[in-house]
């Protein structure tokens, strides 16, 4: 059975990988009339794959783990050694309950929108005279300073440019190789050490915060075996949940630009237009460039679609494709929020932050938080403030990882409404 899915016409693939990007899987599997095929990544075999039923397959049943699964030019910057991402089945489980209870409470979720619609407010208010402000920028200083101080750990003034710096170069840098690469990294060293100096100084009582603060959740957590997590590894959870917030700014920045090219949808917010804010903010996740693919290694052997997927087989699910699949979304390449306006919620097909379910398999327990803080930069850009777009240069390109307008979306002009 192993012969039957056809094969990449490169022997290697890694080259046009890196060159094309996003459209590397999806633009295979149409040219080769499937929704998996073979290549090699960097020699190694790999099988690749598209769609609703295969993202099924990826995300549920415990059928995959992460563990030597990413390869090292994308994304791997984005996965942490021990992490809940590294760990399968009952232990992953128990980790996971932990991100789900942080993450998923209402009044939390809307204690973060709260704080970070504070710190936009401060960054318009500190920065505004000045003649133009990226989107990208002052949203990840905004998203940075507001997941701390939800977390329970906020910026000392004099250190607050430096983490931030370290954050955001940990997501932009993640899909480059060679030295920007290597200087992520690096930074990342950083990061963890202070994460690890806040969890000790939770433990000890130094820094005193609430219990059902994000960062306190994580200190007193204790593992299957009831132990305490090493704080190296508490410290790696607490990034966990700070950089990928930060990371909610390229989402945002193409939000900017999503409401530029369809003034209509500003019109829509400024005269209310609530309901619609959920609508819009999943077409931005579903139509915008984010997480190319993710990739997993078997765990348990099963057959799909006449191929046997044998144990340790790398497989790598294109979720960029998926998103963006004619036999699931009509008209994949128009942007338009009214497709989610009665969506029935399908765990497998709009998949920007992995498919199946939360709770029991490794998809992104952040969506939520995600969507609640693009409705809030949406309902801040078009409600809270006027601006206006100088000439610059809006394209992105879909080879490059992570996407993001070249200019990062210039304003200038900015005041309050
Ligand atoms: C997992 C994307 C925001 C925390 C994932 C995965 C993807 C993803 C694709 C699945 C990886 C896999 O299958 O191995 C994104 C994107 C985001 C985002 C595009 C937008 C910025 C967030 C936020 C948080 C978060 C805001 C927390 C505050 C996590 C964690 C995991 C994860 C802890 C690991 C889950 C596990 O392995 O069970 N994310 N995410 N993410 N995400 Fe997100």
């Amino acid at each position: 059975v192993r012969q039957t899915i056809p094969r990449a016409r490169e022997f290697d693939s890694s080259l046009a990988f890196l060159r094309e990007g996003y459209t590397f899987v999806s633009s295979r599997c149409d040219a080769l009339g499937s929704d998996l095929f073979r290549t090699r990544i960097m020699m190694s075999p790999v099988v690749c794959m598209r769609g609703a039923e295969a993202a099924g397959r990826f995300y549920e049943g415990d059928r995959f783990t992460r563990k030597r699964a990413m390869p090292p030019h994308v994304l791997w910057l984005l996965q942490d050694q021990g992490s809940v991402q590294t760990l399968d089945a009952e232990e992953h489980r128990h980790r996971k309950r932990v991100f789900l209870r942080m993450l998923l409470d209402p009044e939390a979720i809307a204690r973060l929108a709260r704080t970070f619609r504070g710190e936009l407010n401060r960054v318009v208010r500190s920065d505004g005279a000045h003649s133009a402000l990226s989107v990208q920028d002052m949203m990840q200083e905004a998203l940075a300073r507001a997941a701390a101080l939800w977390a329970g750990v906020p910026f000392a003034e004099e250190e607050a440019a430096a983490r931030m710096r370290e954050l955001a170069a940990m997501v932009e840098n993640a899909g480059s190789i060679g030295p920007s690469n290597w200087g992520a990294i690096l930074l990342r060293q950083r990061t963890e050490r202070w994460g690890k100096g806040k969890i000790e100084d939770i433990r000890d009582g130094r820094l005193s915060i609430a219990d059902d603060a994000p960062a306190a959740i994580i200190a007193s957590h204790r593992d299957l075996g009831g132990e305490l997590l090493p704080a190296s590894i508490a410290a790696v959870e607490l990034i966990n949940i700070l950089r990928p917030t930060l990371a909610v700014a390229n989402f945002i920045t193409f939000a900017a630009l999503a409401l530029h090219e369809h003034t209509r949808w500003v019109e829509i917010f400024r005269e209310d237009g609530h309901d619609e804010l959920r609508p819009f903010a999943q077409e931005v996740r579903r139509y915008y460039p984010f997480f190319p693919v993710v990739a997993g290694r078997v765990r348990k052997p099963f057959d799909w679609s006449g191929h046997h997927f044998a144990a340790r087989d790398w497989v790598m699910l294109d979720l960029y494709g998926t998103n963006h699949d004619g036999r699931i979304w009509e008209e994949p390449g128009s942007f338009r929020p009214e497709r989610f306006r009665d969506w029935s919620g399908d765990a497998n097909t709009l998949i920007p932050q992995g498919g199946g379910f939360a709770d029991t398999g490794h998809r992104c327990p952040g969506e939520e938080i995600t969507l609640a803080l693009i409705e809030e930069a949406v309902g801040f850009l078009t409600r809270d403030i006027r601006y206006s777009v100088p000439p610059q240069d809006l394209d992105f390109s879909l080879s490059s990882l992570p996407a993001l307008p070249k200019s990062r979306f210039l304003m200038a002009d900015i005041a309050p409404a």
